[in-house]
């Protein structure tokens, strides 16, 4: 017969290995962390130079207000197809079953480009770093993490030149016609008073491997 204290061990036993279990299928890949940040960079290169060229060219072409409708358009709607492609690619050479690439920061611009809990601590704590080392050159450092089957990367995004701030520069900086339609484009803008080399955002990779 079962007795009371014969039926708690067993349950004991039950949680135990279903702890181990999910343990063992929570466990962080080595190599699936260093796969992540070679695809992610090579995502990156796939999405960001292009993006940057036509992003120039607009400026110089229409000036800063004409570039804005590029970004707001043409640049949500390159991404969503260059992810489709890159999918496809890493599908058959790598066996990534799902990939995502997407912008975050802690001062957004697109209301949707916010992060998680777990990427917001990250954007955070690079924020702290460059405010602890302020007046000095600090390398912030890409950053992987494994949760619930999936692997995900953050690269840094910092402002690389003045170029930036006709968008997301302080009032003196930013090109006031422009800055009109983004304000009619996005209320709630907060992607403002950027200086070069600050802490503008992170492109974000999720992928998921079919093993
Ligand atoms: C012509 C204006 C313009 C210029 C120049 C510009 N941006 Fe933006 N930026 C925008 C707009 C508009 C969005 C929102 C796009 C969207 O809806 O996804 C945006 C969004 C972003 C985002 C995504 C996160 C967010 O807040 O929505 C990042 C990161 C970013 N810009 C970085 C940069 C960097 C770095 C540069 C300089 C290399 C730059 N931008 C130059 C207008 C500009």
């Amino acid at each position: 017969m079962n007795k009371p204290g014969n039926l708690f061990k067993v349950s004991a036993m039950a949680s135990l290995f279903i702890t181990l279990f999910l343990s063992a299928c929570n466990k962080t890949d080595p190599e699936k962390i260093f796969l992540n940040e070679q695809l992610t960079s090579e995502a990156i290169g796939e999405l960001a130079p292009a993006m940057m060229k036509n992003l120039h060219e607009k400026v110089d072409s229409e000036g800063y207000a004409g570039a804005v409708t590029f970004c707001n358009i043409f640049s949500p709607k390159h991404g969503k197809q260059k992810n489709q492609e890159i999918l496809e690619k890493f599908k058959s050479t790598y066996g990534v079953e799902e990939f995502s690439i997407r912008r975050i920061s802690l001062k957004n611009r697109n209301p949707k480009a916010v992060g998680d809990n777990a990427t917001t601590d990250i954007l955070q704590n690079w924020e702290d770093q460059l405010t602890e080392n302020a007046g000095t050159p600090v390398d912030l450092k890409t950053k992987t993490y494994y949760s619930n089957g999936y692997y995900t990367t953050l690269k840094p995004i910092r402002i690389p030149g003045k170029f930036c701030q006709g968008c997301h520069g302080s009032i003196e900086e930013r090109d006031p016609m422009a800055y009109e339609k983004i304000r009619q484009l996005y209320p709630d803008d907060k992607a403002i008073d950027y200086n070069v080399g600050d802490l503008r955002g992170a492109f974000v990779v999720k992928i998921k491997y079919a093993k």
